[in-house]
């Protein structure tokens, strides 16, 4: 079994996988979005504290698999340092206690082994990745074999969401408050235009569209209803979206891609998941989910790419594994 950790944002989650049937016997996460919600955003100190308090909790209830280990794996990056750094110290601890083999993750690649919790993974695949730290779209060919074919250029989807949420003073994580709003809305009643419309390049952006949310929210001033923040929703979804498929089709366009997958946190967005699936059948491509549960971030995704890990023997020494915030895909 191989006993993983995650801790690279707001969430304490830690999991034990068996390695050779990929069955996840343990999951467990601590989310804390509630004590973030005031803010209208993550404090990473205060994440870190809380994360120093959640893991201990949830680790104790792993105990009784101690004796079946035979690797830790743990998300080293990218994240907040703050809160890494307590999923990797915890980590290196347990390794060195229990004298296994750390495997240290990258965060994206976790996302991407969503697809494969409980199975065989299956290469090549192309990804959207969309998660509130990123948005990108990955060529997947295999294990850590990931190439980017396009990212953002400032802000991420589902960042844009909290965002929005937060203008709105509708609280966090925006992406499924925003989503629920949208659904009692008009999404043609604002006319925000889409990113990059008349620009060639594959590329993503949200800071534009946010402005003019921003500038939308202001125009209706203290009189703003909640019809008004309904349709509001409904239009930016629809914006938000409609730039990732312009984008994303033109990527189809000059590809050959016969299985796509989208990833992440707002990979549970149920109005993308729809606009997806159908682009997806116009270019014959098949629609690769995880399960609504696994995608935001969790340690059983990070089991499940760790387990990759073991099984070609890519450990790292416990001095060398640290916690890299930037690091790219
Ligand atoms: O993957 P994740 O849990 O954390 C990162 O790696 O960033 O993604 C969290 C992000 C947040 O920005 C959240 O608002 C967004 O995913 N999200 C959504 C939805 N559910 C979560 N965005 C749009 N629609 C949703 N239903
Ligand atoms: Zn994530």
């Amino acid at each position: 079994m191989i006993l993983s950790i995650e801790s690279s944002c707001d969430d304490s989650s830690i999991a034990v996988t068996e390695i050779a049937t990929k069955k996840l016997l343990f999951h467990k996460k601590i989310s804390q979005e509630l004590d973030h919600a005031k803010y209208g955003g993550v404090v990473p100190e205060l994440a870190a504290r809380l994360h120093a308090t959640a893991l201990p909790r949830i680790l104790e209830q792993t105990k009784p698999f101690f004796p079946d280990l035979k690797a830790v794996a743990v998300t080293n990056a990218p994240g907040l340092a703050v809160t890494l750094v307590e999923g990797v110290t915890m980590a290196k601890a347990l390794a060195i206690a229990l004298d296994l083999p750390l495997i240290g993750v990258n965060h994206l690649h976790g996302h991407i082994y969503s697809l494969f919790l409980e199975r065989e993974s299956a290469f090549p695949m192309t990804v959207l990745l969309v998660s509130g730290g990123h948005t990108q779209v990955i060529d997947a060919k295999g294990y850590k074999d990931f190439s980017l074919i396009a990212q953002t250029m400032d802000d991420s989807f589902g960042e844009s969401f909290d965002k929005v949420a937060k203008m709105l003073g509708l609280g966090y994580p925006g992406g499924p408050i925003v989503e629920a709003y949208a659904q009692k809305g008009d999404e043609n009643r604002f006319d925000f235009t889409v990113p990059l419309a008349n620009s060639g390049k594959i590329a993503f952006s949200y800071s534009g569209l946010k402005n003019q949310v921003r500038l939308q929210i202001a125009a209706l001033g203290e009189e703003i209803s909640d019809q008004d923040r309904y349709d509001i929703c409904a239009s930016f979804q629809r914006v938000a979206t409609a730039h990732l498929l312009q984008k994303l089709k033109k990527i189809f366009k000059t590809r050959t891609i016969s299985d796509f997958a989208i990833v992440g946190g707002a990979s549970a967005n149920l109005y993308l998941r729809e606009k997806i699936e159908a682009l997806c059948g116009e270019f014959g491509a098949s629609l690769h989910l995880a399960p609504l549960a696994y995608c935001s971030d969790n340690a059983a995704m990070i089991g499940r790419c760790g387990i990759e890990g073991y099984l070609r023997g890519d450990f790292t020494d416990y001095r060398e594994l640290v916690s890299s915030p930037r690091s790219a895909l």
